[in-house]
């Protein structure tokens, strides 16, 4: 089609074709969504109204910057029920992001949706989509999602022209016969297991652990099992294994006579350490009960790791200065007492190690015993007045007194026996925990919030609370309590890395300097770590991710915002809304420029409203106030 006429106004010509031609694209694409959303029944209404604009007031849609196309459709956790038609979100060729995420569609995968020409990424994980894989794709695509659904059939072999895919996620369906031999220089995400898949894996993807491939069963070869002798269809570039039944058998009977031995010396090297642990402890106790001060007892069963020094060894007898105690506090027993208590190792941090103290009368307490402290006694007293008075809230974890001396400084904290957000959050991932679901991790926030505000509004400007990370914010009954505040002016706290590096804003690496504004930064790092159940720095010898927010800002800028987001949280629907509040909270307060962030009050309004949305929304699950998932980065 040519509309060319050289004999008229051209400027007019240009007006008259370009701008129908440009409404009538995004009116299509308007009229395909519309049939989409009347053709899935959802839960939630997400308030496409035909009289106003796609780009503007749609949920979940997104279009190109200068609003001639829908370029991202995401609906997570809406509540889509059916299949998906073809012929709807199929007709919009610039999309680059389908997210249905997370719902309850089930039929088949339309082609048209696979192989939309700009596509890049595509999830579709936890629904019911049944039925073969399309063979056709975007040769652009860079994600591909299809896990946790009931898809059976092959593996497409034209995954192989896939040259952008980093992604590709299909475990948890019902997949079968063989792995094509994938050989994708991008590839970095790879999950095929639980399906029914069979054969070899090929060399290609061999380089994947073996978690990217269990339970096959009737998969073998590196990572997993070798493959039995019979070859396979291909067969094996090595010569099958010798057999190794008959060695086998007599080293079994060597093996026995060799376990006899070992067991007779084994049990009597166990009776003569038993004999001296029972003599040790013995002896310990007679010492213990000389010096009059019994000393904190290791763990009892638990790493089994004694404390190497207890607090109190540092109380002089002749200058035994009283434990000094806030007002309204309740406890009475004296310096006597607590060292008397037996204590257990808590944790050791930076600024000295806390220890559980059990007195007599059942009181228990926490004792942290600071080291390293470089203030006079009069800085020290002054600073724990203000720690003191900071420290009444109900999200604050109170101190209740101080000694100090010149050679030991304790404090003495209320004992919160619910753990603290980082075990709850990283603890113990792996094996069958309960992780916070997001209604836990929302209140957390906010009473989190509330105890910093609280801090800056009552301890004045120049009151910091300086260290500000999950491993410091306690639970009990899911309310967050803030510990280990206002103790950075005190010490000399040595600059190597350690577990709080991940929190410190920049200026405070840098110049050292804390102010209300760099605990607002701590705080956005902790909040990110809640949304990613990623810890800001990873374990040694992990080199994925070391800076967090910096990691989370390289996915939001690459359009794949939900990806951020714990795959604990996941599970649960209808939240993605509030997460990218949250979301977007967290990243005003992690922004390099101090002025920028949002003061602790401003956060816990911000926090605050997530759930009133919310609460409005729920009854009716009508109203969504959240425009989309798109994230506008400060
Ligand atoms: C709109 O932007 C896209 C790229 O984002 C470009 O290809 C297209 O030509 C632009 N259209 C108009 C009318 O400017
Ligand atoms: C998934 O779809 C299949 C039919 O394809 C149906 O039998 C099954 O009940 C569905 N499962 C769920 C959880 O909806
Ligand atoms: C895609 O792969 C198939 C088989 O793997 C091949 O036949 C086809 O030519 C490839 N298409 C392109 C565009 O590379
Ligand atoms: C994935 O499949 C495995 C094995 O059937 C199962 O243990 C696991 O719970 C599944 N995961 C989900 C989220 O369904
Ligand atoms: C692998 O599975 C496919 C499809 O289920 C089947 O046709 C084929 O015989 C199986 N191959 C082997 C070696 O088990
Ligand atoms: C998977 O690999 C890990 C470590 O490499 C190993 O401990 C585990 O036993 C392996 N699992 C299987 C099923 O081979
Ligand atoms: C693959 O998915 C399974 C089942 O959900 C999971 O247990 C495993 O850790 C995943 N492996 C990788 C490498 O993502």
């Amino acid at each position: 089609m040519k509309f060319y006429s050289p004999s008229l106004q051209p400027f007019l010509l240009v007006i008259v074709i370009l701008f129908p031609l440009v409404t009538a694209d995004l009116n299509s694409e308007k009229q395909a969504l519309l049939t989409f959303a009347n053709a899935v029944p959802h839960r939630r209404n997400f308030k496409w109204d035909p009289s106003t604009s796609v780009c503007k007031s749609w949920v979940g849609i997104t279009c190109n910057s200068n609003g001639t196309h829908v370029i991202s459709v995401r609906l997570p956790g809406v509540g889509l029920v059916g299949s998906i038609p073809s012929n709807t979100l199929g007709k919009l060729d610039n999309l680059k992001t389908i997210s249905l995420r997370s719902n309850l569609l089930g039929g088949n995968l339309p082609t048209d949706i696979t192989s939309l020409p700009s596509l890049q990424y595509l999830y579709l994980q936890h629904n019911n989509i049944s039925g073969d894989i399309p063979t056709s794709f975007s040769p652009q695509l860079n994600a591909l999602d299809l896990s946790y659904n009931s898809f059976t059939g092959v593996i497409p072999e034209t995954l192989q022209n896939l040259t952008e895919l980093t992604r590709l996620y299909l475990q948890n369906n019902s997949l079968s016969g063989r792995i094509p031999n994938l050989n994708l220089p991008k590839l970095k995400l790879l999950n095929l297991s639980y399906n029914h898949l069979n054969g070899s894996i090929p060399r290609a993807l061999q380089k994947f652990p073996n978690s990217s491939f269990e339970g096959n069963s009737l998969l073998c070869g590196p990572p997993l099992k070798p493959c039995s002798s019979v070859p396979p269809t291909p067969p094996p570039a090595l010569p099958p294994a010798p057999p190794l039944a008959p060695k086998k058998q007599s080293s079994k009977r060597i093996l026995s006579k060799v376990a006899i031995i070992a067991i007779a010396v084994g049990g009597a090297v166990l009776l003569l350490l038993i004999a001296i642990v029972i003599l040790l402890c013995c002896l310990k106790k007679k010492d213990d009960g000389r010096s009059g001060v019994i000393k904190g007892k290791g763990p009892s069963g638990g790493r089994g790791e004694k404390p190497k020094e207890e607090f109190g060894s540092g109380v002089q007898e002749p200058e035994k200065n009283k434990l000094v105690f806030f007002e309204g506090c309740s406890y009475n027993f004296d310096l006597e007492d607590l060292l008397r208590a037996s204590a257990e190792v808590l944790g050791k941090g930076s600024y000295g190690t806390a220890y559980k103290a059990v007195l007599e009368e059942s009181t228990t307490v926490v004792v942290k015993r600071l080291k390293e402290v470089v203030v006079s006694k009069r800085d020290f007293e002054q600073q724990m007045e203000t720690v003191g008075r900071v420290g009444q809230h109900p999200n604050v974890v109170p101190l209740r007194a101080y000694y100090y001396s010149k050679d030991e400084k304790l404090l003495v904290y209320d004992y919160i026996p619910g753990g603290n957000l980082s075990s709850l959050l990283h603890g113990s991932r792996s094996g069958g925990r309960a992780p916070l679901d997001w209604d836990s991790r929302l209140k957390v926030s906010l009473g989190a919030a509330r105890g910093i505000a609280h801090m800056h509004s009552v301890g004045g400007p120049k009151f910091t609370h300086g260290n500000i990370k999950s491993s410091n914010v306690l639970i009990q009954d899911n309310e967050a309590c803030i510990s280990d505040f206002g103790l950075t002016p005190l010490m000399n706290v040595p600059a190597a890395p350690s577990r709080a590096a991940g929190y410190r804003a920049p200026e405070v690496i840098e110049m050292r300097k804390h102010t209300h504004k760099s605990d607002v930064y701590s705080f956005g790092v902790l909040l990110l770590e809640m949304l990613t159940g990623k810890a800001p720095i990873q374990s040694p010898g992990r080199d994925d991710m070391v800076d967090l927010p910096r990691w989370v800002h390289s996915v939001v800028r690459e359009e794949w915002t939900a990806e951020v987001f714990d795959v604990e949280l996941m599970r649960h629907q209808n939240i993605e809304e509030e997460m990218v509040q949250l979301l977007q909270i967290a990243m005003a307060c992690v922004a390099k420029v101090p002025d920028m962030r949002p003061s602790m009050d401003d956060v816990v309004r911000m926090i605050e409203e997530i759930r009133q949305s919310d609460s409005e929304n729920r009854p009716s699950s009508e109203e969504n106030k959240s425009k989309d998932s798109n994230v506008q980065t400060p």
